[in-house]
């Protein structure tokens, strides 16, 4: 491969020698200048036809959107806005593209068009730096497990359990229309002799292999068919699952703290060039909202100041008693009224508290059993479980995670309590006879946090090609 990236360029600049590159034509001005991109950086090589060497019939298949080979010189440059630019010795055409045609034009696009050509918005500034954004932060999550001595495991997609018990699952069959459609389907009669699905969540074979393994953590693609077409939600997305043997909640919830700061100390130091620009676009964004609308702190500042403040850690009853007695509450601006202890709160509520009341992350923590799912720690008071959500500004709810049951008694009454077949939980339930331990741990939603570190206000724009109720194109 004689091709340089244009980020290896612009990190180690070799004015006067020869170079290569190859990319794609983002802008073509004055039959002369061509801003190329190879997605290495969100900068662009200025590339400049300097003389009549260039066929005429070349130079005209040069459009935005094309694909070129770059054969010249690196000089410094005198122009405005780049330092060096390549002075062009020959011109390579490997895909033209029809300017009539291309949907991405030099211009701004609403994202909800370019999510319409998910194929193509790649090749956007703001599509390239928030996957490479989601690029790095994969890394750092790896890096951040491995450098504390967690194992990667990898639990299966395809499951017969329904880890989180809200029965929002897709099921996963090769039984035909019709003996789906009897009454009484047949599941011994389908691929792998019973009823499966897509996981919603790895966490417990996880539990498993922390009981053995120590530390442990997944990172894989999880399903949900629930029917909220929200922002924050999608069908089929990432999901990091850390487990730890004989962590109690307040280990688990220092670890998920200390987690989420390292993950975007990784994201300012690794993705500046990116974060910049990104940073400039959302002011861009807020200075032509209502100066009440606008946002307090922009992207970097917001990520500084998550990395530097405590998270504020409530319990459930302490949020609940802040809300009841809130403005909001007694004016009736929630949607949901705060008014008997037990409800679930809403992302209101959630947005509420971070925002508007502490403006910091908040940790909630004891929440009511009621509403959280079956294998979450019974607290000594018998109506509230150890259970934690952590909430950021601007997106809610980014991890929920809990202390896990470890006693065989407690869980088998709560099973019951909860109608949830326990032959299906036979080893779950297991782990709890042989040498059972305390545990904890959580769930990251991966399209949350690269939200939060990308400043992207719809989880459609965070994911390659995103999967939500009615929609599965590409
Ligand atoms: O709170 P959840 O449902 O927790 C679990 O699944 C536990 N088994 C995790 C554990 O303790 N190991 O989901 C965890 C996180 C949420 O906080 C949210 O960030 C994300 O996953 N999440 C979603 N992200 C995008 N789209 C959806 N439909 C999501 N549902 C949950
Ligand atoms: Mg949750």
């Amino acid at each position: 491969m004689d091709l340089l990236k244009i980020k290896d360029i612009y990190a180690s600049p070799d004015i006067n020698k020869n170079v290569n590159i190859g990319g794609w034509v983002r802008a073509f001005r004055a039959n002369k200048f061509i801003e190329l991109n190879d997605g290495s950086t969100i900068k662009n090589m200025q590339c400049v036809i300097s003389d009549s060497s260039i066929d005429e019939e070349i130079i005209k298949k040069i459009t935005v959107g094309s694909s070129l080979k770059i054969k010249g010189n690196l000089i410094k440059s005198i122009g405005k806005g780049q330092s060096f630019e390549i002075q062009i010795l020959s011109i390579e055409i490997l895909g033209e593209s029809d300017p009539d045609q291309y949907p991405i034009q030099p211009k701004k696009h609403s994202f909800e068009f370019l999510r319409e050509q998910a194929h193509l918005r790649i090749r956007t500034s703001t599509f390239s730096s928030v996957m490479r954004i989601r690029s790095k932060l994969a890394f750092g999550i790896h890096d951040f497990f491995n450098t504390n001595g967690f194992n990667y495991i990898h639990t299966p997609i395809i499951t017969s359990s329904d880890a989180e018990g809200a029965g929002e699952m897709f099921k996963v069959t090769t039984l035909n229309e019709d003996q789906i459609n009897s009454k009484e389907t047949d599941y011994s009669k389908d691929f792998f002799g019973k009823k499966t699905s897509l996981t919603v969540s790895g966490q417990l074979e996880a539990e498993t292999y922390a009981l053995g393994l120590g530390n442990v953590y997944t990172f894989g693609p999880t399903f949900r068919a629930e029917n909220s077409n929200t922002s924050r939600h999608a069908s089929e997305f990432w999901m990091i699952e850390p487990e730890m043997a004989f962590y109690n909640l307040d280990d688990n919830m220092d670890l998920a703290e200390s987690f989420l700061k390292y993950l975007l100390q990784y994201i300012l130091d690794t993705c500046s060039d990116d974060l910049t620009f990104l940073d400039e676009r959302l002011k861009k964004e807020e200075s032509q909202k209502p100066k009440i609308e606008r946002s307090e702190l922009n992207l970097i500042e917001k990520i500084k100041f998550t990395i530097n403040n405590k998270f504020v850690r409530i319990t459930y009853s302490e949020a609940f008693e802040i809300l009841r007695n809130s403005n909001y509450n007694k004016k009736k601006k929630f949607k949901y009224l705060i008014d008997e202890w037990g409800c679930d709160f809403q992302s209101e509520h959630e947005r509420f508290l971070v925002e508007k009341h502490f403006k910091s992350p908040v940790i909630i923590y004891d929440y009511p059993s009621s509403i959280k799912a079956f294998y979450m720690r019974l607290n000594s008071d018998e109506k509230t479980v150890r259970a934690m959500d952590v909430l950021f500004p601007g997106i809610g709810e980014i991890i929920g995670g809990s202390q896990r049951e470890e006693r065989l008694d407690v869980l088998n009454k709560r099973i019951h309590e909860m109608g949830i077949d326990e032959k299906e939980l036979w080893w779950y339930l297991d782990l709890r006879k042989y040498g059972t331990v305390p545990h904890s741990g959580f769930g990251l939603g991966f399209e949350r946090i690269v939200m939060f570190c990308t400043g992207m206000q719809n989880i459609r724009d965070v994911i390659p090609y995103p999967r939500t109720p009615k929609n599965a194109s590409f």
